[in-house]
């Protein structure tokens, strides 16, 4: 029966198995992997935005060619993480489709501008650093193709953490507009990137029933209080200020206190009223209806391939 169906699926859960494609699994938990998974594919792909601007500006040969690669990847994980969401038994052509012209989700952060090459440095260090937290725990998550998606994706984003803290380490040891440069970009991204971690536990709808399923398995504020936890040191070690005159070291509880949140900005930028929705939206879109005689070709030579190997 159904009620059989759930309990073995429980238990599963709770001995840490591995949910795989062919299983039996509850509607609502396939439908919260294909919500999740999907605006996670999204992010990556939009995420390609903010970087790509800079790839032409890029101040040396040797970032140029680390940039490209970076952004190469997160169209891999943007891909990989499409072909994961499929294994639920969707389309990722309505998928995409959901998020260029109805109303899925993709991650607030990529609706701030990058003003200067520093934004480059910050992004690697403090959004990818963020990407990070958030994607081991995922890495752990009970739907096996998300769980290993994550696995691979981690690996890259530490590259790509590391190359960020490196170049933002040089540029606030360099000249004095340089320092500005760096300095301005952190004050300008951090809030941003506490924001990427989602509402407070107690305004966040979806976590308790993600996490009785172990697909997270930790909340929104404990990632966020992680990532704080190890960047304060980091900004210490390069000589750049986090900008929050409320952060304090606790010695009771081991883990640094921080202030409030402009939760206001975060709503209005995750309904499509921050400072770059609009643009990042119109360039997807286009860039999708310029794109459809690629796959209507790409569609073509596959049926045709298909009937010479039938034959
Ligand atoms: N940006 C946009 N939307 C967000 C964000 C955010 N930073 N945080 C929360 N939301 C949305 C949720 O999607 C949800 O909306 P929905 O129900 O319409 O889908 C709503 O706000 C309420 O949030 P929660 O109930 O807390 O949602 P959830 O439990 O799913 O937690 C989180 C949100 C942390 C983003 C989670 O879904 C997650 O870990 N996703 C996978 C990772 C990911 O998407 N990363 C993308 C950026 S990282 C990168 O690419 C570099």
């Amino acid at each position: 029966t159904e009620d059989e169906k759930r309990e073995a699926f429980r238990e599963r859960i709770d001995k840490g198995e591995k949910i795989e494609p062919k299983d039996w699994m509850p509607e609502q938990y396939k439908q919260q992997l294909i919500r999740m998974m999907s605006q996670h594919a999204h992010s990556e792909i939009v995420g390609m935005l903010p970087e790509g601007n800079w790839i032409t500006r890029a101040p040396s040969l040797k970032r140029k060619i680390v940039l490209l690669a970076k952004v190469q990847d997160e169209a891999g994980h943007g891909m990989y993480l499409y072909s994961a969401t499929e294994t639920l038994g969707v389309r990722r052509q309505d998928l995409i489709e959901d998020y260029l012209y109805g109303t899925a989700k993709y991650s607030s952060i990529f609706n701030y501008p990058t003003l200067t090459f520093a934004d480059i440095c910050v992004i690697g260090w403090l959004v990818d650093g963020a990407a990070i937290v958030n994607q081991t725990m995922l890495a752990k998550s009970s739907y096996g193709p998300y769980s290993r998606a994550n696995i691979r994706i981690c690996k890259e984003e530490s590259f790509h953490k590391k190359q960020g803290y490196e170049m933002l380490a040089k540029m606030a040891d360099g000249t004095s507009d340089q320092q500005k440069m760096a300095q301005d970009a952190v004050n300008r991204w951090w809030w941003p990137t506490l924001m990427m971690f989602g509402p407070h536990d107690e305004d966040s709808p979806n976590s308790a029933e993600l996490i009785k399923w172990g697909v997270k398995t930790k909340t929104n504020d404990e990632l966020r209080q992680d990532f704080v936890d190890r960047t304060v040191m980091e900004a210490k070690a390069i000589g750049v200020t986090l900008p929050d005159p409320e952060l304090k070291y606790n010695e009771e509880t081991g883990h640094w206190e921080f202030g409030e949140i402009p939760w206001d900005e975060f709503w209005s930028v995750i309904k499509g009223n921050g400072p770059m929705n609009r643009e990042r939206m119109k360039t997807r879109r286009k860039a999708y209806e310029e794109g459809e005689w690629v796959r209507e070709a790409a569609m073509e030579y596959a049926r045709k391939r298909k009937l010479k190997d039938e034959k």
